[in-house]
Formats: C-alpha cells, structure tokens, sequence
C-alpha cells in the first residue's frame, strides 16, 4: 500500500518537472527549484499532490513528511530572518567599537570618551533617546548626567541602583505618572558599565509604547558595548596610573636634585614654565612642546652627580672645579637616555648650555646647529637663575635680568628668540609686582598642573 503511494508521488513529481503525466502544475510547483523554493512553494506544490492523489487529503506517509518538510522550511525562514536581525545588530555593534576605537587616541580624558561612547550609542539606537549617567562624586546616591535627553526621577534612580547592584542589563516600563522622558510613558533599558569592580557609569535607553520593544539582540548589543566601554576605560585608568607614576618619579628625581642646593630650589620646574611660555610662541606642534617640557624639567638632573662641595660653593669655582660643574648636561644626557619615550628631548637637555657663539659647552656648537630646545631652555634657564637669589648675591628684578639678558643677544643667547622672550615678559608684567607675583607662582606650580602624556602618542 505504501509502495504503491510512493510510486503515485513518484509520478506526481515527474508531472510537476513537466516532463510526464497529464495534470499541468500549479504555477508556484513550476518554478520550483533547490535554489529558489520558498515553504509557499512547496504548500502549493503538496496541493497540487493531493488533488491528483483524489483531492480528499488522505493522510498517508509521503505527504506527512512532505507537510513535515515544509513545516521545516517555514521554521528555516524564520530562523534565516532572525540571524539577519542579529547579523544587523553585531555589524551595528562593530560600527559603534570600530568609531570609538578610531577616535580612543585623541582622548586623554574619561569623560570624554564617555561622551564619545554615549554619542556612539546614540546612533546605534537612533530610535531611542539615550542617556549616560554616573554617580555623583560628592553623594554617590545621587546621579548625574553626563548627556542624553532623560530626566533622571526617583523611578529611574531605583532602576540604575539596581542595575548596578545587580551588574546586569535590566528593561522596566515607567509607571504612568513618570517622567522620564517627557510625559510620555516608556520603556528603559539600563546597562551598567564597570571598570574592573568599580562603577563608572549607566547607559539608559528609552523607547515609547510606538516603537517595537527592546528584543534579546537589543541587550546583547548594550551590553557588549557597556563591557567595551568598561574595558576602555580601565585601560584608560591603568595607562594614567602609568603616567601618573612616571611622572611623579621625574619629580622626585627633580626635586632630589633641587634639594641638593637650596639656592636652586625650585628652579627646574620654573625654567620648564618659562620655556614653555616661549615654546607656545613659536609654532611647536604639542608633541615638541611636551618635549621641550620634559627637557627643561630634566636639564639639570645631572647636578646629582656633581660634588656638593662644589656645587654649594659660595666662592669663586677653581678651573678644575667649574670643568667638574660642566659636565652636568653629559649627565643630564645620560640620565634622561634611559628613557627612550624622552628620547625627543635629549637634544634640549644636552645643549642647554651652548651659546649662540659657540665656546659653550659640551659640544662648542653655534647658531642654528644648536637645537631649538636648547635654545629656548637656555634663555628660560638664565632667566630664572638671574631672578634667583644666590648665595653671593640677591635676586634682580626682572626688568634687570632682561636689560642683562639683552647684552647678551646674539653672543650667548639667540638673537631671534630673545625678543620674543622679552616681548613676552614685558606683556605678562605691564601690570607691575603684582603681576609678577602672579606669573612666578604659576611657574612654581607648573609641574602640578602640568599633565603631560610621556610620549604615548
Ligand atoms: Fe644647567
Ligand atoms: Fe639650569
């Protein structure tokens, strides 16, 4: 019976295929191929079978598994839609970490890169209204927003909280009364972003009744990209420790030198800020400046190894004396090399005692042979010490230390650059003593204000 029933299906097919039997096929079975069935296709196919078996829809094995086959092929189509849709949703996910991982570099700032982050986000979900918040850093029970257009209510602070106890991505509808977003009632998503075990932000998501509801691949994309985000920024962190602590050990470098002579305490940080206010003036790109920074924090570090009897001596150096003082920048040189992210600044530490002449030392070089850097340090370097007390004479005021300097032009110190220092100075202090006072406690601070980025870039 059965053997007998596959056989008239046997013939069926034949006809189908046009090639045998007299029934013509249904227009959907003619086109039939492996390469472009669809489940109607094959539903049309299968009525096309039980009207030439005798049309009473006998159940018998073969349209069983055929009606099997096409129940398969529907759910194929379905499954085949679904991976499209989370396809989407990963290529939108890419989208969001290659931009941020594009645009990461210019960034030395965490909340920027949560803004940048946020600004990713906002148009992965142009559908939603987006927001970013963090806690408070005064009251970390209460949040603040770092952008989006969400109103952050009691109903929404209980949701971040739990979200965050809970370190998942959460979705809760507003009760009717909320306002989070307008008068308008919705649906939120939260995702909490952790860098390591610490708590850095939330993105919340917002959606109104109108637009289809968060789905699984919504989630799964939030939170990937709040784990991205997490991670960038405890990169971030672990990378400014780093500089943090390079940075805090050049200091302590610089301030063991310093405290080697209490006459020049001080003085290495306040050249650094000289420098660089003539450094700024002269189209340096951000890298040779920070470079130039670096050089004129370090330019003396080699007065480590210069004996305290001579470099505390009062009276007047002896030849043997002063070649033993004049080996500082060799040293300055030495030291700052075993750093290769300072490589750019050895020539500044090296040379800062050149002059524009030649006859300085240690290499004799004159004119544009002597770097840049180590020009402008040597005028930021004579300045201070001139400005300085010592201890056979008292500091002169500024307007002294640059008549002094100017009798220095173009032997000593470059001729080009020495009136724009000049120019420089007598702007910053039109205003007297007090202006004075101003500038030499911003050069007093400079290394606290200072942040730079150690040649990372
Ligand atoms: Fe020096
Ligand atoms: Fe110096």
């Amino acid at each position: 019976m059965v053997q007998a029933n596959l056989s008239d299906v046997n013939q069926v097919s034949r006809q189908s295929d046009g090639s045998a039997g007299n029934a013509a096929p249904p227009e959907e079975s003619a086109c039939l191929s492996p390469t472009n069935a669809r489940p109607s296709d094959v539903r049309g196919w299968l009525d096309h079978v039980r009207t030439a078996l005798g049309g009473d829809g006998t159940p018998h094995a073969a349209l069983a598994g055929l009606d099997g086959m096409a129940g398969s092929l529907d759910q194929l189509v379905d499954e085949h839609a679904g991976m499209a849709e989370e396809l989407l949703a990963v290529y939108e996910q890419l989208g969001v970490v290659f931009e941020v991982t594009r645009r990461l570099p210019g960034l030395h700032d965490e909340l920027q890169m949560l803004e940048l982050f946020l600004e990713s986000v906002s148009r992965s979900f142009s559908q939603c209204a987006a927001a970013l918040v963090r806690p408070n850093e005064i009251d970390a029970s209460d949040w603040v927003l770092i952008g989006g257009g969400i109103t952050i209510n009691a109903w929404l602070s209980q949701r971040i909280e739990q979200a965050r106890c809970e370190r998942r991505t959460m979705v809760a509808s507003t009760p009717p009364s909320s306002s989070v977003f307008g008068d308008v009632s919705v649906e939120v998503l939260v995702a909490p972003i952790f860098s390591g075990d610490d708590f850095v932000a939330a993105v919340v998501l917002a959606r109104t009744s109108q637009m289809a509801p968060f789905s699984a691949s919504d989630m799964l994309v939030i939170e990937s990209l709040a784990t991205f985000c997490g991670d960038l920024v405890r990169n971030h962190r672990l990378v400014k420790e780093v500089r943090d602590m390079s940075f805090a050990t050049v200091r302590a470098l610089v301030n063991a030198v310093d405290q080697k002579d209490p006459y020049t305490c001080g003085h290495s940080v306040r050249v650094a800020y000289y420098a660089t206010l003539l450094g700024k003036t002269l189209d340096m790109t951000d890298a040779e400046l920070e470079m130039l920074q670096w050089a004129a924090l370090l330019h003396d570090v080699g007065k480590i190894g210069i004996r305290d009897d001579v470099l505390k001596k009062t009276g007047k150096l002896t030849k043997d004396e002063f070649e033993h003082i004049k080996e500082h920048p060799v040293r300055s040189y030495q030291v700052v090399k075993e750093v290769p992210q300072l490589a750019a600044a050895l020539d500044g530490v090296r040379h800062h005692h050149e002059y524009y002449t030649g006859g300085g030392y240690p290499d004799g070089i004159a004119g544009r042979d002597i770097p840049l850097a180590a020009r402008v340090i040597q005028i930021a370097d004579v300045f201070d010490a001139l400005t300085s007390a010592r201890s056979y004479r008292a500091p002169y005021d500024w307007k002294n230390a640059l008549s002094i300097m100017r009798a220095e032009s173009g032997s000593r110190l470059d001729p080009a650059l020495l009136p724009v220092f000049v120019n420089l100075l007598e702007a910053l202090l039109a205003d007297g003593d007090e202006a004075w006072a101003r500038v030499t406690e911003r050069a007093e601070r400079f290394a606290e204000e200072w942040h730079p980025a150690l040649g990372s870039d």
